[in-house]
This record gives C-alpha cells, structure tokens and sequence, in this order.
C-alpha cells in the first residue's frame, strides 16, 4: 500500500505518465495561436488571415507567442480532376501558398484544417482516404499545423483502435512529407484519445465544441461532470463542463502531446471580465492550447489585457509541462448563504520548484475560500520539505495591463512603450530562469506550514496564485 502510494505520489508530481518525448519533436509547450472559427465560423478569406496576423504583430499578440495563425474549416471549394484539394478561389484568390509565404515573412506559423472523414464538418471534401495527397498539398503550400476533425467518419469508431488507425493514417503521411507539421487532433476525445493521442499526435480534443458560456448546460453537449469517456461529445459545451471532463485526463498529457480544451472564449460572446479571468487561467493551468478566438480587430481592453498576461501564459509555457490537478470539487446548495454553485481547488507543479494554485468559484456569488499546505502539496509525504517550509504567495492577476494602456494600444495599433512581455526576445523558458518578475505577479503574503490561505473569489471566478518557496 504504502509503496502504491508512493509510486503513484511521484507519477502525479513528476508528470511521468505523460513525459513521453514528442513523436515529431513538436509541441514541447502547449501551441498557441489564433484560430477564426469561433467567432467567424465558415466567413475565411486570405483578408481576414492576413489582415489578423498583422493585427496580432501590430498589438504585440505575436511576441507573447501567439504564432500559429489557423485557418479552420470552409476554405476548400472541392478537388481537381486528379485529386488533389483545391482552394476557393474566391476566398483565396492568391492561393494558399501565398497566405503562408505572408505569414512566413512576418515569423508566423500558418495552420490549416481537414477531416479524417468523407467531409469536414461543413461538408466540404474530407481526407479519408485520401492522407498522402493531401498531407502533400498542405505541405507543398507550406503549412506548418493540421487541425484533423472527426466528422463524416463513415462510422470508423468505437473502439480505440479504430479511431487510432484512422488517425495515424493521416500522421503517417505527414511524417512522409518530411516538412515538420505539428498535428492537432480534433476527434472530440471519442475512443479515449488520451490513451493513444500522444503516439501519433501533438495534440487531442478532449470534448464537444465551447461556446462563450461559464455554467450554463445544454442538451447538445451531453455529460456533465467527470464523465470522460462521453460518447457523443456534440457541441455548445460550457466552460465548466469541459474543464470537469479533462480534470481527469492531466495525467495523460504532457510535453509533445496536450488536452485541447478548445479554442479560447476571452472576447467572444458576454463572458464577464471575472469568467474570462478564470477560462484563461484555467486552460492556461491544465496545459491546453492557448489559441485566440476573439476578432482581434474588435478586441475590448480586459480581454485585450486577458490575452496579454504574461504570468499566466508563463505557466501554461512552463518547461515541466505538467497539467495540475484537480484536488477537489464541492457542489454548494442553494440553501448557502454564498449562493449555489460548484467550487473548486486545482494545484499543479511548476519547473523551478513553484506551484500553482487555483481556488476556483463556479457559483453564482462571490465567496470567502480558503486552503492550505496539506491541500496544495497533496501529493507529498509528511514531513517533506515542501509541507514544512513557508511560501510566499504571487497574485498572478495583480500586475495586469491597465485597461487605459490597452485601449491605447488597441486604439494606436501599436504597443509603443508600454512594458508588454516579448517571448520573442526572451522566452518564457529563460525569463523564467531569469526570475523576470512580469511572469511572476506580485507578492501579496505567504502562508506558514499550519496556516491558511484566505481569500474571497468573485462568482464565476478565480484566485490564481504562483507559490514561491519563501527565503
Ligand atoms: C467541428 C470542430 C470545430 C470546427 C468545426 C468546423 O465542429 O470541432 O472546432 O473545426 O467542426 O466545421
């Protein structure tokens, strides 16, 4: 028992069930990005991308690492006599060779999308059977991410294996084009991707499409709570509802293959400023893709500000690329007199010895949470080091981006002197190493080995703290 205890203590903490290297040597941090589908949908042109990319260059988006520029579905108008995909030409009317070469020329990375099915979700031509030609077509136009979805599978799932043939066709084939291409699964987690995802890909969908809400269910997106192994996945899933499902896939990813919880809501729809807070500390904790959502023409300030917190993308780019966990999950009755809900505490792993944590409230009132070493460092031994020395806490929210500084550079189109982070010119990795105290928050107490952790979390929001060892 004890030895169990031991073994999986260290698997959790270590993250070893999912540190298998990539299996291209891609992805050795969560990808990050900007994708047009959730707010402009099948509405793709080579304007909207390039005009996007410059955007996310001109408003510094670009240095803090959000490079893969991808376009999603609708972009295809059939194929040619031989075969071979042909682009829209209205849409494209340059080709899409000439999309990449732009973003190339400005340092972005150019993603495109497909289905491992007779059609893509909007009925345009799939790649079943068709893996070579195509994975060569996204090569030879100079791709660098496949988007793979799962719809018109002509009923090739099921079982494991299934799914994963069908899948590994595709990665196979780009394999083959000798152009490195990080592949980004979108099978909905059907067949328990997480088991097999991280042998032939970089990445997985774990549910049913997010729409821009925090709690709200919808019969369309089945499964509520832990339930893993969903079925049907479908669609209009909840923020909520999809970080409950991947809660329990953590353990199964790591560097070179990560959860995508999916594409990020933070200036879509009428989140609140406290929900966008919490779905991009949340993704960012758990390890998922941070990819853009928003129209970044159209940006408000907080979410301007959201995207832009170097402290939290610090943590989701941390090199130890362990997911944290989930240590517990309260249902609050309605009958509390801080309103009904769920709450929740998340604590994770960080490379340089810190921690994270995330006390997180799903209810619909603000309310006083607290926690503690033992709860923190869950996995730990008695007597470890970690549960007998302090910590100092960082509030990884505290040094965010006035809203005045960000309307001025979404107004200017231009960053001009404020002190947003550049990845480009440090990574998060060295900066990280460097103690360079933007991806650090601000220190706002510590905690002893028997004390507590107070704080109030606002409805539908989050305390998110980086624990520092104290000196
Ligand atoms: C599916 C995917 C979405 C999006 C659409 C495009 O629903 O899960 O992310 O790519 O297809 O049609």
């Amino acid at each position: 028992m004890f030895l169990l205890y031991l073994f999986s203590s260290f698997a959790a903490v270590s993250g070893v069930l999912g540190s298998s290297p990539s299996y291209n040597g891609l992805g050795l941090t969560p990808q990050m990005g900007w994708d047009n589908w959730n707010t402009f949908a099948c509405d793709v042109s080579e304007q909207l991308l390039l005009d996007t990319a410059d955007r996310i260059s001109d408003i510094g988006l670009k240095d803090l690492g959000y490079t893969y520029v991808i376009l999603d579905d609708c972009w295809s108008s059939g194929r040619s006599s031989n075969g071979t995909l042909v682009a829209d030409k209205e849409k494209f009317p340059n080709g899409m060779s000439h999309v990449a070469d732009h973003l190339h020329n400005n340092s972005f990375l150019f993603g495109m999308y497909s289905s491992a099915g007779e059609y893509t979700c909007a009925g345009y031509p799939g790649s079943l059977g068709h893996e070579e030609d195509d994975a060569d077509f996204f090569a030879s136009n100079g791709v660098d991410y496949l988007k793979y979805d799962n719809c018109y599978n002509k009923g090739q799932f099921g079982a494991p294996e299934t799914s994963y043939n069908r899948y590994k066709a595709m990665s196979d084939a780009l394999n083959k084009t000798g152009r490195p291409i990080f592949y980004s699964l979108c099978n909905w987690g059907q067949d328990l991707t997480f088991y097999w995802g991280s042998d032939i890909a970089n990445s997985w969908r774990m549910s049913g499409d997010i729409y821009p809400e925090f709690t709200r269910p919808d019969s369309r997106c089945p499964c509520d709570g832990d339930q893993f192994d969903c079925a049907y996945a479908g669609f209009h899933c909840s923020i909520m509802n999809i970080l409950n499902k991947a809660a329990p896939m953590g353990q199964n990813a790591g560097i070179g293959g990560w959860n995508d919880l999916d594409n990020l809501e933070v200036g879509v729809g009428n989140l609140t400023d406290d929900e966008e807070k919490a779905h991009f500390s949340m993704w960012a904790m758990v390890k998922s893709p941070l990819i853009i959502g928003a129209d970044v023409n159209q940006l408000k300030a907080s979410s301007y500000s959201i995207y832009s917190q170097a402290s939290i993308i610090a943590i989701n780019q941390d090199p130890k690329g362990v997911p944290a966990t989930r240590v517990w999950r309260h249902q609050v009755p309605q009958t509390d007199k801080y309103g009904q809900g769920e709450i929740q505490f998340w604590s994770g792993p960080l490379d340089n010895g810190d921690q994270v944590i995330a006390l997180l409230n799903g209810g619909n009132k603000a309310r006083p949470m607290n926690t503690n070493l033992e709860e923190i460092f869950f996995d730990s031994y008695l007597g470890s080091e970690q549960l007998t020395s302090s910590w100092d806490i960082y509030d990884l929210w505290a040094n965010r981006v006035d809203n005045a500084t960000s309307s001025s550079i979404l107004t200017n189109n231009s960053v001009g002197n404020a002190t947003i982070y550049n990845a480009t010119a440090l990574s998060y990795k060295d900066g990280l190493a460097k103690n360079d105290t933007r991806l650090f928050g601000t220190k706002i107490g510590s905690i002893s080995p028997d004390g507590l952790l107070n704080t109030t979390v606002p409805a539908h929001g989050i305390a998110f703290y980086r624990l520092r060892r104290s000196s």
